[in-house]
């Protein structure tokens, strides 16, 4: 998820010792950690308690998480585009549901947790290491001396609460100590938008919150001062895996890698802290689109960088790119599927190149669609077959309901509120993709996620 403004944290404090801990830059995932990924589809609507989390997206990818002592077990979404982590706390004034599941917790209960330290204000945690927010920390007004948070993302969504600290145990992993946001209210925005929250997924459970994995200095990458991560997503819902920490390399195909993009100086449009890459072009079949590298890098305001995102669902290219594509695309598939013919119909807000056909038509037709590359500095994303169209859940046409409506999983970006180009999980399926931190840059490899899941001994 794109993060626009963040975090207002605030005050004073007693440091905790843990994130004391935390800050002295020792890794902590020298040993490899491997957990198990999973995506979910969205919970459907809330019914009506205020602590029922929603996201933009039908379908995220999560991570399994033991938080607090004693641990209870919660969900978390992965998102390298974003930098604070942060749980659903049981709010005060909200009334926890009646029988708690089994299974992850829909909150963390922040007073069972013994090692569970609120950060106060004003304090070091609470003033300097938000800098990399958009939005600085702030205090509560007194006689509150709670450090608060409200973060706000880039599809309107915004969640509030407290600065806290607890320990975060990752698969076999000794426990972390790490910051995040306890938050008590969040608010979707986009409860009406798009999908019928229709859910694709296996799983109906909700995410209990999200795991900050971008380069700010309040991320849990840089908490825990991991030096490299990978993941591998599975095909369609199956699941996938997560490598923090350790030497990438014993375990992952060769990669080839593409190096992060920094700028000197802060612009307002530019995103320094997410996991910016150079995007040089975008082919369709074997033909690159005749597309300016202007159009490709950011510009003087910043706008236009090009960004690796976990928690951000499918693929955004800013309007001059996307309508090239699209152009191109409609095209070279008209033989193939029938454009919906609806020109007021967007999914999500975003996505307008759409078709109308029965599933065993999209079947039999996605192997002959031509492959989408993203041509990167030295590696590039291509996406083939299935994973270039999405179908649009509760959406039918023709005699009977026969057809369904199926969307390019190309966005516009212009038309989502976003000045960047995203990069989503869908098309890294069958991708290992590693952050390499230590090095500066991003490696991709086709692979086969189900087997590396399998063999890696992690197959949840
Ligand atoms: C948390 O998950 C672990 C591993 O799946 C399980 O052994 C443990 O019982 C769970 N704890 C709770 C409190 O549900
Ligand atoms: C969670 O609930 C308990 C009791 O219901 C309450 O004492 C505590 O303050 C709540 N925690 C938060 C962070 O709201
Ligand atoms: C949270 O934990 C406290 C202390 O164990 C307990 O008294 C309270 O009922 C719990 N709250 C919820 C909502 O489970
Ligand atoms: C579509 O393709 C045809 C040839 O296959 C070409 O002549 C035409 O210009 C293309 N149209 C667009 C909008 O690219
Ligand atoms: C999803 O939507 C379709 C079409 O509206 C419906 O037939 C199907 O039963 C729904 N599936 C679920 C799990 O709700």
């Amino acid at each position: 998820m794109q993060q626009i403004l963040l975090l207002c944290l605030s005050l004073l404090a007693h440091a905790v010792a843990a994130v004391a801990a935390a800050a002295d830059g020792e890794a902590r995932f020298g040993g490899r950690v491997l957990l198990p990924l999973r995506v979910q589809g969205a919970p459907p609507p809330p019914q009506a308690p205020a602590n029922k989390l929603r996201f933009r997206h039908d379908v995220s990818l999560t991570v399994s998480v033991a938080v607090g002592t004693p641990p209870q077990n919660v969900t978390m979404v992965l998102d390298t585009g974003s930098e604070l982590s942060w749980l659903l706390c049981n709010g005060t004034g909200t009334r926890a549901p009646a029988p708690p599941p089994p299974g992850p917790a829909a909150a963390f209960n922040a007073s069972a947790s013994s090692t569970y330290g609120a950060v106060r204000c004003p304090s070091p945690e609470c003033q300097w290491r938000g800098r990399d927010l958009p939005v600085p920390p702030f205090c509560a007004a007194p006689p509150s001396n709670s450090c608060r948070v409200s973060l706000s993302y880039a599809d309107a969504s915004s969640a509030d609460g407290v600065l806290a600290a607890d320990t975060f145990l990752l698969g076999g992993a000794p426990p972390v100590p790490a910051l995040f946001g306890c938050v008590t209210s969040y608010y979707s925005a986009t409860g009406g938008r798009g999908s019928s929250g229709n859910a694709t997924s296996s799983s109906q459970e909700a995410a209990t919150g999200l795991l900050g994995m971008n380069r700010g200095s309040l991320s849990f990458v840089t908490q825990t001062a991991t030096r490299r991560f990978a993941y591998c997503i599975g095909p369609g819902y199956g699941p996938g895996l997560l490598v923090l920490g350790g030497d990438g390399a014993a375990l992952a195909p060769p990669l080839n890698y593409t190096p992060l993009i920094e700028i000197s100086q802060p612009l307002p449009y530019f995103d320094r802290v997410a996991y910016s890459v150079q995007l040089e072009g975008i082919r369709v079949g074997a033909a690159l689109l005749p597309i300016p590298k202007s159009v490709l890098a950011p510009d003087h305001t910043g706008a236009g960088q090009t960004m690796v995102d976990s928690g951000t669902q499918f693929t955004f290219l800013l309007a001059d790119a996307y309508g090239v594509l699209k152009g191109e695309f409609l095209n070279q598939t008209r033989p193939l599927l029938a454009p919906l013919g609806e020109p007021g119909f967007v999914f999500q807000g975003a996505f307008d190149a759409c078709f109308r056909a029965p599933e065993a038509r999209v079947a039999a037709a996605s192997r002959l669609l031509p492959e989408v590359g993203l041509v990167l500095r030295g590696a590039e994303v291509a996406v083939a077959g299935e994973k270039l169209l999405y179908r649009v859940p509760g959406e039918r046409r023709g005699e009977g309901g026969a057809e369904a409506v199926w969307c390019l999983t190309f966005g516009n970006s212009d038309m989502a509120g976003m000045s960047a180009y995203v990069i989503g999980h869908h098309h890294q399926q069958n991708v290992w993709v590693e952050y390499d931190l230590l090095n500066g840059r991003v490696g991709f490899a086709p692979a086969r996620c189900d087997l590396a899941t399998q063999r890696l001994g992690s197959g949840a």
